[in-house]
């Protein structure tokens, strides 16, 4: 299940974070003299990005990819240093915007929405991606019906890349008391004297599959991050505040306090399934994490991945390449014999015993006003749904479009 020699907080160090932020001092001029830079738009998500650049999360890249790069994350699951990287980080632009800046030495990113400038883009390549291949490689299909793929297509062939220096933060999605930068969590890490950590990617609120999962890392090393993601998500995922305040009550009522961190990763979903995991244990070694949990179908969207594909993935990689510790855990249920939630290597009933917890089940009994019953979530949480469902909206009604 793990690798014979787990990884140690101290080793995170070895992954130094690349933050492409600008030293704050020196942000006012910076600013000043890319106001005299000719301006691109990004769009929300580009703009998480583009802070997940400044603030060394997508550690060690320094900026978006260029072709080359791109080719061999595809093509190897590795950046041309040889490091593990398996979803590229592409700035795709509208052939407006290309057409207009691709031959500029520099260019001003700015934040449409809240009219500043986000940071500048040093263009060193303006290229034309692979639409098709790039979304095989990647999402493993090129059918439009999967969410990433759509989104991937909609960004368009035109992409520009280059180092970038990041000059202001937007809005952050998530609030002050959920929002840590790597450094930050790092720091914290030290500090709560966690020597080892096990991270938690998810985009919904806890069941009890969820729960059996993180307890696993709480067994095994001295604290959890849960670190739900908050950013682009499909219809029939959970809204941001809804999974933290959720995890809140969760963590309150069940968890023990002390070892458990909660904070939100605010980037896209991209659905990628085995290629997903890769990009989830990167970026929370770069958060300090020292083990990952990677379960059944990790990042995967209807039936486009074989549901232990993510675990099979880090066959690619040493063990010691990746910084991190991989938990490969299988798939727990409900078991009807035994009354509690087993997995299918500790428990010999056999399927006719079992019930699977399916979120897309949850999400039907929540729109019912029903409280999913006890074996498969806490009363407090579902009594949470239900609450927050009467007040508003627990779901993403459609996908947001991607621009
Ligand atoms: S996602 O990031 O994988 O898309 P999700 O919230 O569905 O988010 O799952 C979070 C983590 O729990 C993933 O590692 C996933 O593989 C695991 N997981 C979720 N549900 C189950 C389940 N029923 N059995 C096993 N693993 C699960």
């Amino acid at each position: 299940m793990t690798s014979p020699r787990a990884v140690q907080a101290s080793e995170v160090s070895r992954y130094p974070l690349t933050e492409c932020a600008a030293p704050l001092d020196q942000v006012p001029a910076l600013l000043e003299r890319a106001h005299r830079l000719p301006r691109l738009d990004l769009d929300p998500n580009q703009l998480l990005d583009l802070e997940k650049l400044g603030n060394g999360t997508f550690s060690p890249l320094q900026g978006f990819q260029g072709s080359a790069e791109t080719r061999s994350v595809t093509r190897d699951l590795r950046l041309l240093s040889g490091a593990p990287w398996s979803i590229p980080i592409n700035l795709q632009v509208p052939v407006s915007d290309f057409e207009r800046v691709s031959n500029q030495d520099e260019i001003a990113l700015w934040n449409r929405a809240e009219n500043k400038i986000a940071g500048t883009l040093r263009i060193t390549e303006a290229f034309e991606l692979d639409l098709l291949p790039h979304a095989e490689l990647v999402f493993g299909t090129a059918d439009r019906q999967h969410p990433g793929v759509n989104r991937h297509f909609e960004g368009g062939r035109f992409a520009l890349a280059g180092p970038v220096q990041v000059l202001s933060q937007s809005q952050s999605p998530v609030p002050p008391r959920f929002d840590r930068s790597p450094r930050a969590m790092r720091e914290e890490i030290e500090r709560r004297g966690f020597r080892t950590i096990t991270g938690f990617q998810t985009r919904n609120l806890g069941h009890k599959a969820h729960e059996h999962l993180q307890k696993i890392g709480l067994e095994l090393t001295d604290g959890l991050l849960i670190h739900p993601l908050i950013g682009w998500k499909k219809a029939g995922d959970m809204l941001p505040d809804v999974i933290l305040e959720g995890y809140e009550v969760l963590v309150d009522a069940y968890y023990p306090k002390e070892r458990v961190i909660l904070a939100g990763l605010t980037t896209a979903m991209r659905y990628a399934g085995p290629r997903e995991a890769v990009f989830h244990a990167i970026i929370r070694r770069n958060f300090g994490c020292t083990h990952f949990i990677v379960g059944r179908d990790h990042a995967g969207v209807g039936n486009y991945y074989d549901k232990y594909a993510g675990h099979r993935i880090f066959d690619h990689f040493r063990p010691d390449e990746l910084g991190i510790t991989i938990l490969k855990l299988h798939g727990p249920c409900y078991c009807a014999v035994c009354d509690e939630i087993v997995t299918e290597r500790i428990c010999p009933h056999g399927p006719a015993g079992w019930r699977d917890i399916s979120g897309t089940e949850v999400r039907a009994m929540i729109a019912r006003g029903e409280r999913p019953p006890s074996t498969i979530m806490r009363p407090e949480i579902g009594d949470f749904l239900i609450r927050k469902s009467r007040a508003g909206a627990v779901f993403f009604e459609e996908t947001p479009s991607p621009r």
